[in-house]
């Protein structure tokens, strides 16, 4: 089965809401009519209302860079799956190697995260990726198979289907240094295995897997033409409008 690309952009802590409204327009104008890729923008939390009047009415989807499990209460700084519904977010990235690295995300509450999201109708975009020692040390298909099944744990097939994998090795985020199109077609076929040993080969025939690390306008073609590449999951150059849209079509 084909996979329709789908390119979305994490723009971090970055942009004030002006900075992100004028971000989102500019997104907006090259690339809101596209129809034959998915594409989402993820601005910071304060942003999503404000940028969500923007994006109301084109192709671009909205997306938010986290959320909490639970549904209400005593949890202080945290936002939930009911109120990012309710600014008109789609997606979510769960599990970001920041949030693991710096905000003690675990496998468990990536798991506790992707039920939630899913619970609520909205979509997950999962990110998985070993460090560079890790990958030095020959552990990256375990620890990015220990993450995959950790994310999926308890979610049915039918649910499956409506998750993003993000394969972003934390050695080529925000570092220029990319995956050579050798490595990440072989990271996302051994995620495709490993998804595919949960549910069936259709089922991870159907998940869309995305590369991010240091995608660029001109790297991504190379990337997106991978056949277990489906998307990009664009941290710097989501913050300019004409980068991004290099990567959504790129040349
Ligand atoms: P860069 O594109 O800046 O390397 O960031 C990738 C990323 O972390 C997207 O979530």
């Amino acid at each position: 089965m084909a996979r329709k690309k789908f390119i979305a952009g994490n723009w971090k802590m970055n942009t004030t809401i002006d900075e992100a409204v004028a971000l989102a327009k500019a997104v907006v104008e090259k690339a809101g009519q596209v129809a034959d890729v998915d594409v989402a923008i993820c601005p910071p939390f304060i942003s999503l209302k404000a940028v969500s009047d923007v994006v109301k009415g084109s192709n671009v989807k909205l997306g938010a860079q986290d959320v909490h499990w639970e549904a209400k209460g005593a949890f202080t700084g945290k936002i939930s799956c009911a109120m990012l519904k309710s600014v008109g977010v789609q997606y979510v990235i769960i599990g970001h190697s920041e949030q693991r690295t710096y905000f003690h995300e675990t496998n468990e509450t990536v798991n506790k995260k992707v039920k939630a999201v899913l619970a609520a109708g909205l979509l997950p975009i999962i990110c998985v990726g070993e460090t560079l020692d890790e990958r030095k040390t020959g552990k990256l298909f375990s620890v990015v198979e220990g993450q995959t099944k950790g994310a999926f744990a308890g979610i049915s097939k039918a649910d499956a289907l409506t998750c993003t994998v993000a394969y972003e090795p934390v050695w080529a985020i925000g570092t220029g240094e990319v995956a050579t199109p050798d490595q990440a077609n072989e990271m996302h076929i051994f995620i495709r295995k490993q998804i595919s040993s949960l549910y069936d080969t259709d089922t991870a025939g159907a998940v869309r897997i995305q590369y991010g690390g240091s995608m660029k306008p001109d790297n991504a073609k190379a990337l997106l033409a991978l056949s277990d590449v489906d998307g990009g999951l664009i941290g710097g150059a989501a913050l300019k409008a004409d980068d991004f849209f290099g990567i959504v079509k790129p040349k």
